[in-house]
């Protein structure tokens, strides 16, 4: 095994032993621009427990950093807070390497362990409220259901008041500084909000449970370790706060229009519904679909409360690009959003018609059926669309001070 680097230590008895992945552009559809790391974290008690592991090409610099510390063979136990392969990919192998003396994970993580390794006899399962003892320190659980996956879990270290959160309060950025005061609240926020955008979206209402919780059981908290990107040390009150504020996604006065263009038409229409927007005071922003991606419109979702959606119609259908980032959005269940559609067209026309049924399926309230220009808007139609924007923005200002 070559030497790739070393442990970080984040307190006294606990190492940051991870990957940054410097690399990664594509994770599962969602851009990331900036990378993102694998965070694993080494306790030295008197059972030495590594918690999570890493995606599989980085088994090597898991394995080094580990060595820096401790012998890998010398660890005894291994908790899997999250079984997706970012996090278990080299579960197994590290399972052969240090044969620890168990192996922890929720009950719906052994199933989800057995299901992608087949290691499911390998994990002893624990549910919320259980505790186990590290010799000279305690670790417990809370199970996360569905935050994001079946089998997730948080696991808190009683003795150094660490709360390991998995994907919970990460964000996919690569940093050289592993602490948040060490690095430029700005961008831990961008990435923080296209994270919930992208992936915790869909959970809102879980969301709000587990802050709720977490307020309950009023933990001592010094540190909370995300699986990716910067371990909290100074800003998690403020995290948490942006947290709830997303779940809640209560209206606010921003809109998005998101379209695609053939020849014009669509795109000279976008831009005169924004001139509408603009007109009723309301924030707004355009996204061409020819240079944004997806995930970024999932986080300009999460900024905003009115989604205007715009496509010519292309072969009796719409855009494909309009198709992608449709389903995508769609799969993120935003709640409290209001909408409209546009398009031009040349003889059938179904673009709009087929906008309108993707925002009804995601339950956005519609505020017209949506507006159609033949080859090349008119200038009625451009002032029909001018309408359309500051009719929507108007709605949406209405509903902003309610
Ligand atoms: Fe970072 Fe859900 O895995």
């Amino acid at each position: 095994m070559n030497s790739i680097g070393k442990a970080i230590r984040i307190s006294d008895k606990v190492w940051w032993v991870g990957a940054v992945d410097w690399t990664v552009r594509d994770f599962h559809g969602y851009q990331t621009s900036r990378g993102t790391t694998y965070n694993a974290y080494l306790i030295m008690a008197d059972k030495i427990t590594l918690v999570d592991t890493v995606k599989a090409p980085f088994r090597d610099e898991l394995l080094s950093r580990i060595s820096s510390v401790v012998k890998p063979e010398d660890i005894d136990y291994i908790i899997s807070n999250h079984s997706e392969m970012d996090h278990s990919g080299c579960l197994p192998e590290i399972i052969d390497i240090i044969k620890p003396e168990k192996v922890f994970a929720s009950v719906m993580g052994q199933k989800a362990l057995e299901s992608h390794f087949r290691i499911g006899s390998n994990i002893t399962p624990v549910k919320t409220g259980d505790s186990i003892s590290l010799g000279n320190m305690n670790i417990s659980f809370i199970e996360t259901k569905m935050l994001h996956w079946p089998d997730s879990m948080v696991s808190y270290l009683k003795e150094e008041q660490i709360l390991f959160s998995q994907d919970g309060f990460g964000m996919h950025l690569a940093v050289n500084r592993l602490f948040d005061d060490e690095n430029n609240w700005e961008i831990m926020e961008e990435e923080a909000e296209k994270y919930f955008g992208n992936i915790l979206m869909p959970y809102s209402n879980l969301i709000l449970k587990l802050l709720d919780s977490l307020k309950e059981l009023n933990l001592p908290i010094k540190l909370v370790a995300p699986d990716h990107g910067p371990v909290w040390r100074s800003h998690f009150a403020k995290i948490a706060g942006l947290y709830g504020k997303w779940a809640e996604h209560k209206p606010v006065p921003r809109a998005i229009v998101v379209y695609d263009t053939m020849w014009n038409s669509t795109a000279m229409m976008a831009k005169t519904i924004g001139e509408g927007l603009r007109e009723s005071g309301v924030e707004f922003k355009l996204l061409p679909m020819n240079v944004s991606h997806r995930s970024d419109v999932a986080t300009e979702v999460l900024r905003s409360n009115a989604i205007i959606v715009g496509s010519p119609t292309i072969n009796n259908n719409i855009f494909p690009t309009m198709a992608d980032v449709l389903t995508y959005v769609k799969g993120l269940s935003p709640t409290n959003m209001i909408g409209a559609s546009f398009g031009s067209y040349g003889w059938s026309g179904e673009a709009v018609k087929l906008l309108n049924e993707y925002l009804k399926s995601m339950n956005v309230e519609m505020v017209s059926e949506g507006y159609r220009a033949k080859y090349v808007p008119t200038e009625a139609d451009l002032k029909a669309c001018f309408e359309l924007g500051k009719l929507v923005g108007e709605k949406l200002l209405a509903k902003s001070k309610q």
